[in-house]
């Protein structure tokens, strides 16, 4: 399943990140801004338990997060994701994945992983701004699969047609939240007409 925004907020910023006249440190914060309201949609769906509380003024039935959540982010990209949805959600574990896409072939390189050896959380959010082939994502999706994970959701903002065909296939379990489809890949793997490369823009070594 592929579930494109259609906020307006999420067009918005977007679009400003787009902008190649964005500085890093808007484009931080738009990145963090972005992935919260991502955050939002994409966990639409989490299991609550009822939970009592007493107000000021009584008895409230309400109810609290039942599941232990992950975050995930790809580096290094992927950490800009992370401030804005942690904020909201500061129960949640932090585990990095840190892969790199080597220039020639565009396959994924692992070069980070510490997860422990059973799983400590019950639904995954894979944190990465950009899903261009679909590699970095199905290595992960791979990764968290043999560290025995149960639920995966990958959260991004912009996708080519072909990284989401690529992700479907390799894991049609795995629901895709992003922010905007794009045209399609350029001859040496970045999305067009997309922003650049997210992790020089954030972290200024473009
Ligand atoms: C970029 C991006 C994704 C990956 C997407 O990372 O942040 O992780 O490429 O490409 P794919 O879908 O074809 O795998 P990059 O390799 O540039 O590393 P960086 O985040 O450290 O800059």
């Amino acid at each position: 399943m592929v579930f494109e925004s259609q906020h307006p907020l999420v067009k918005h910023k977007l679009t400003l990140m787009r902008d190649m006249n964005t500085e890093p440190k808007k484009f931080r914060e738009l990145i963090r801004e972005v992935a919260m309201l991502l955050c939002y949609e994409a966990t639409a769906d989490l299991k609550t338990q009822e939970l009592t509380v007493q107000t000021p003024m009584g008895t409230a039935v309400g109810r609290h997060l039942s599941e232990q959540i992950g975050l995930i982010p790809i580096l290094r990209a992927g950490l800009g994701m992370v401030d804005g949805i942690w904020e909201m959600m500061p129960g949640a574990e932090v585990w990095h994945i840190g892969l790199y896409r080597d220039e020639k072939t565009l396959k994924p390189v692992s070069y980070y992983n510490k997860l422990p050896t059973s799983p400590t959380v019950q639904v995954c959010l894979v944190l990465d701004p950009m899903l261009a082939t679909g590699g970095s994502a199905i290595a992960t999706v791979d990764i968290l699969k043999e560290w025995g994970a149960q639920r995966i959701k990958f959260v991004g903002l912009l996708a080519a047609p072909e990284g989401i065909r690529a992700l479907h296939t390799a894991h049609p379990d795995v629901p895709i939240h992003i922010a905007q489809i794009d045209s399609h890949l350029n001859d040496i793997g970045f999305i067009v007409p997309g922003l650049g490369d997210a992790g020089d823009r954030q972290f200024g070594t473009g």
